[in-house]
């Protein structure tokens, strides 16, 4: 089947999507019977094209390379009719698919959640990165999703790349998760290792994963556990059958980590770990974030660098521990081709 597809936000989610839509085509084509045109890319900064017949993804992907505008990229026609306004392009494209991969803003939601309704109201799937509207309106959005039978799917949002929910959709199919406990934010885990390993203070390791770009834009929400809060609190809805709000949990952080506690914990044999967990407690869900020193035996202590894992604990399996990405162009981009070929997949 082909599917005609609009990106909303096309920074390095998007433009690592559209790298994979490129180089994998053949194969995407030949493996899964999967074909994709990319119809709409609408980009606050970045400009917007709407070309139906379909965007060259490889001269598109050029041109944003050399920091040109989409609004003078395609044929004049598709210039004249291109409306500025991400919602109008939203409504008037007749893509199939929204992939919503606006930065996140997790006090608001918006503009990602605006984005996210309009495309459902308007009968599009949509497959999103963006860990505001999961983390704040997941219910009502899954509620629209479903009336407008259409999916709503938010792979990316934890573990980037590293499946989560195709994961337990599929693979733990049966299975209930009593609970998840995990390191789910890459940028203070690589703080934590690099305090360790190299001895550096936290504000130079701090330094490094912005130069690295593993931080958010404001790496508060990373290094005081608001991001690592929002993943618990998706999880916990999707996963545990929650509906937590992040302003109904208070985290912490890991700005009063020395490095003198690190090397300490390690003298001792164990290891500081921003841990995000959540589950089930007489009927209601107890939730959190928080450091905690853990002792080798468990299975998140060795994971090193920018890397998330999660434990679940399942009433048929028992404890099972994925490690991969957390972050990055390619894990992230990957993430949404998840999230579309099971639209796919389900639509055959
Ligand atoms: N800033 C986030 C992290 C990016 O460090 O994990 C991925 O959500």
């Amino acid at each position: 089947m082909k599917y005609r597809i609009g990106l909303v936000g096309c920074g390095v989610v998007g433009q690592g999507f559209l790298e994979i839509l490129a180089a994998k085509a053949e194969e995407l084509k030949a493996r899964h019977g999967f074909e994709a045109k990319v119809v709409a890319i609408a980009d606050k900064l970045k400009g917007t094209a709407i070309i139906p017949a379909g965007i060259d993804i490889g001269k598109a992907l050029k041109w944003l390379g050399a920091g040109k505008s989409l609004d003078e990229f395609g044929p004049v026609k598709a210039k004249r009719e291109a409306p500025a306004d991400p919602l109008d392009v939203i409504a008037r494209t007749d893509a199939d698919i929204i992939a919503e991969l606006t930065y996140t803003d997790i006090k608001t939601g918006e503009p990602a959640t605006s984005h996210i309704r309009k495309a459902l109201q308007t009968g599009k799937h949509v497959v999103t990165s963006n860990k505001g509207p999961a983390a704040l309106y997941y219910r009502e959005l899954a509620e629209l999703a479903k009336k407008k039978k259409r999916q709503f799917r938010i792979e990316g949002t934890v573990m980037s790349g590293t499946p989560v929910f195709t994961l337990c959709e599929r693979g733990f199919a049966g299975n209930e998760v009593r609970e998840i406990k995990g390191i789910l934010n890459g940028t203070t885990n690589f703080i934590l290792s690099k305090m360790e390993t190299d001895g550096m203070e936290y504000g130079e390791a701090l330094a490094l994963a912005q130069k690295l770009g593993y931080a958010e834009a404001d790496p508060t929400a990373d290094v005081e556990g608001f991001d690592a809060l929002a993943k618990v609190v998706i999880l916990s809805n999707v996963l545990l059958g929650g509906n937590l709000k992040p302003a109904q949990i208070r985290p912490q952080g890991i700005s009063s980590i020395t490095r003198q506690m690190v090397l300490d914990a390690k003298a001792e044999g164990f290891r500081y770990k921003l841990v995000g967990f959540a589950r089930r407690e007489s009927g209601k869900i107890a939730a959190g974030v928080a450091p905690q020193k853990l002792s080798l035996a468990d299975p998140l202590t060795g994971v090193m660098g920018a890397q998330n894992a999660l434990t679940f604990d399942l009433d048929l399996l028992g404890k099972v521990t994925i490690q991969g990405p957390g972050a990055g162009k390619l894990a992230t981009g990957h993430a949404i081709l998840q999230d579309v070929l099971a639209i796919h997949h389900d639509l055959e």
